[in-house]
C-alpha cells in the first residue's frame, strides 16, 4: 500500500522514519515534507489545506491511506473530506478536533462532565470581559478560543494587560476566532500524556516532557518546544489512573453522548498539583518535539498500530517499548519565536549518524543537494541511551559539528531529570 503523511516538521520526519521501518508499506509520500523526509520518502510540495488538490494527488499516486501530523487540517475537516472520498485516514474528524480547535468547546465538556481544569469564563465581547475579569485573581490567563499556532495564550500579571490582550483577540488578531477564554492561573508542574484512541478503546502512547520556553532556566516566551525527553517520570501508575478516570474517559464519553467518536493520537496537556491532574489543553495530534523522543523508543510496528486503530481493534494490542531513554534538542533559527532569517545553508560534513544518535529535520529545504534553513525550529538532534546526562553530552557534541551560523539551542534540556536518571 502507498501511504501519505501530512506535515513538514520534526514530528513528521520521525513518523516517516518509523513508517519506513514497516515492511508492509510500498511507497511513502510526505506532503510537503522537509529535507529529512526527502531522504526516505517522496515529498509532494502541495498545499494540503487545498483538499481537492490533495485528493487529486492522492489518486494520481495511488495513495490509499493518509496520516495527518499537524492540527490545522484536522480542525478544518480533512478527515471528513478524505473519508467521504474513500481514503483511509488516521486522525480525528472535524467534530472531535474541536477538542484542540476551540478552547470554549473543550471547557464546556469539562464543565458538563466534571473534568478537573482551571476555572474559566468564555467572553464573546468587551462587556463579557468587564463583567468577568474581577472574578479572577492575578495573574490571569487570557486565551484565544481558536487555533493560534502556540501564540494564543498569555499569562497576565495585571488587569490592564489582560484587557489589552483580550482586545486584540476581539479585534481578530487570530483569524480562527474572536472569543476570549479567561482562566484561573494554575501553579504546578506541567506534564503531557499521550494516547492512541479508536472507537472502542484507547492505548497509552508513551510519556514525554517538553521544554516550552525559549531560554534556559525556563525563561523567555513560549515556543513550540525547544527539546524533550522520554520517558517522563512525573507520570507514575497512580497518576496515570487518575488521568484516565477523571479526564480521558469522561471526555470520550462526552463525544459518544453526541453520537461522535475520537480516532487518532490524543495529547493530554496537564498541570499536576499535589499529585492531582488538571486538564490544561487537548491536542488532537502528537506533540512536536515529543513525537521525536517517543517514536524512537517504540518497538511495535507503527503501521500495525495504525491499522489496528482504523479497525477499532486497539484493545488487542500491547505496545512494546525499548528500555533506552531518549532525548532531543531542537536547533532553532536565531530570533525564534520572533522574527528570524531563512535560507542559510547548513552543512553536515563531519556528522556521522547511527542508530542511537540521529537527526530529524524540521524547517529545512533541499535544493540541488544542499540543505537550507526554512523555519524557526530547524533540526532535532536525537539520541538514545541509558542515562540522560550521557545522552545530552552526545547530542551537544554533535550540534557543535553542524556548520550553520544562524542557529541556537538550549543546553539544559532535561534539567529536571538529568542528575536523577
Ligand atoms: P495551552 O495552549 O492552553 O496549552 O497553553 C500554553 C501554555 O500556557 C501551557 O503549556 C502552560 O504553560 C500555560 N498555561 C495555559 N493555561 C494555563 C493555566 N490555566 N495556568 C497556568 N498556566 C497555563
Ligand atoms: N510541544 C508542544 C506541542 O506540540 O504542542
Amino acid at each position: 500500500m502507498n501511504i501519505a503523511l501530512i506535515g513538514s516538521g520534526g514530528r513528521e520526519n520521525a513518523l516517516c522514519k518509523k513508517l519506513k521501518d514497516s515492511k508492509n508499506i510500498n511507497r511513502i509520500f510526505c506532503i510537503p515534507g522537509n529535507a529529512g523526509t526527502a531522504k526516505i520518502a517522496t515529498n509532494l510540495d502541495i498545499n494540503f489545506l487545498d483538499f481537492k488538490l490533495l485528493l487529486k494527488n492522492l489518486k494520481d499516486y495511488e495513495i490509499e491511506m493518509v496520516i495527518v501530523g499537524p492540527e490545522e487540517p484536522l480542525v478544518k475537516g480533512i478527515v471528513n473530506f478524505l473519508e467521504k472520498n474513500r481514503i483511509k485516514v488516521f486522525g480525528p474528524n472535524k467534530y472531535a478536533s474541536q477538542l484542540e480547535g476551540s478552547k470554549a468547546f473543550m471547557k464546556s465538556i469539562c464543565k458538563k462532565y466534571n473534568i478537573p481544569t482551571a476555572n474559566f469564563k468564555v467572553c464573546n465581547n468587551k462587556k463579557d470581559f468587564n463583567n468577568s475579569i474581577n472574578k479572577f485573581k492575578l495573574p490571569v490567563v487570557v486565551k484565544a478560543d481558536g487555533l493560534a499556532a502556540g501564540k494564543g495564550v498569555v499569562i497576565c500579571k495585571t488587569k490592564k494587560r489582560a484587557f489589552e490582550i483580550s482586545k486584540q483577540i476581539f479585534q481578530g488578531k487570530f483569524k480562527s476566532s474572536k472569543k476570549v477564554v479567561l482562566e484561573e492561573f494554575l501553579k504546578g508542574e506541567e506534564a503531557s500524556y499521550f494516547l492512541i484512541v479508536d472507537k472502542k478503546s484507547f492505548i497509552n502512547f508513551g510519556t514525554a516532557q517538553d521544554h516550552k520556553r525559549v531560554y534556559e532556566k525556563e525563561k523567555g516566551p513560549n515556543t513550540g518546544g525547544m527539546g524533550a525527553y522520554s520517558p517522563a517520570p512525573i507520570i507514575d501508575k497512580k497518576l496515570e489512573k487518575k488521568i484516565i478516570t477523571r479526564i480521558v474517559k469522561p471526555t470520550l464519553q462526552a463525544l459518544k453522548d453526541k453520537k461522535q467518536f475520537y480516532r487518532g493520537f490524543l495529547y493530554v496537556g496537564l498541570m499536576i498539583i499535589n499529585k492531582n491532574p488538571y486538564l490544561i489543553e487537548y491536542n488532537v495530534r502528537m506533540g512536536d518535539p515529543e513525537c521525536q523522543v517517543i517514536l524512537p523508543r517504540l518497538k511495535t510496528d507503527f503501521f500495525k498500530i495504525i491499522n489496528y486503530c482504523l479497525k477499532n481493534q486497539l484493545k488487542k494490542l500491547k505496545l512494546i517499548w525499548e528500555k533506552n531513554k531518549c532525548m532531543t534538542i531542537v536547533l532553532c533559527s536565531k530570533g525564534y519565536p520572533g522574527n528570524y532569517k531563512k535560507g542559510g545553508i547548513i552543512k553536515f560534513h563531519r556528522i556521522k549518524e547511527n542508530k542511537n544518535l540521529f537527526i530529524f529535520h524540521a524547517g529545512t529545504k533541499l535544493n540541488n543537494e544542499n540543505i537550507y534553513s526554512a523555519g524557526g525550529r530547524v533540526l532535532n538532534i536525537v539520541s538514545k541511551g541509558q542515562n540522560f546526562k550521557q545522552i545530552r553530552k552526545k547530542i551537544i557534541k554533535l550540534i557543535k559539528k553542524i556548520n550553520w551560523k544562524d542557529g541556537f539551542y538550549r543546553k539544559d534540556i532535561g534539567w529536571r531529570v538529568i542528575d536523577k536518571l
